[in-house]
């Protein structure tokens, strides 16, 4: 169902898909509001009064980032404990993976709903998939 913004409490992470790619295998992300006085690099797909979205995939191997360590702005990878840190880009700071989660860019529309204005700010989940 689509989602408004005050749909998404602070501190909480919400599952999102960007609408007609439900089914895609590299589209899970989810949305969270943290405080935007906190960021010390903006999220890549930009921020909406500190509510941003990032793709669910470790940038590893893949597997959902849900582990979520509340009031860090960090989250967890539980499959080789990857570490990514929302508050300076989701850039990782611990594990095997080595790049960002890359950012949803998001604007609400003119019927107050979340929507994505544009695909993910770089390849989402493993950087194998994206290999030729
Ligand atoms: S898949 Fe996330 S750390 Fe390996």
């Amino acid at each position: 169902r689509p989602l408004r913004p005050q749909d998404v409490p602070a501190e909480t992470m919400v599952g999102v898909f960007p609408e007609g790619n439900v089914d895609a295998g590299d589209a899970p992300a989810f949305a969270v509001r943290l405080d935007p006085g906190r960021f010390s690099r903006p999220p890549a797909g930009g921020q909406l009064d500190g509510l941003a979205v990032w793709s669910l995939l470790c940038t590893h191997a893949g597997c959902p980032v849900r582990l979520y360590l509340k009031g860090t702005g960090r989250v967890l990878c539980p499959c080789h404990q990857s570490s990514f840190d929302r508050l300076a880009g989701a850039r990782p700071i611990a594990g095997p993976a080595a790049r960002p989660l890359p950012g949803l860019p998001i604007e609400v529309g003119p019927d107050g709903f979340l929507r994505a204005t544009g695909d993910f700010t770089a390849p989402p989940g493993a950087g194998f998939w994206s290999r030729p």
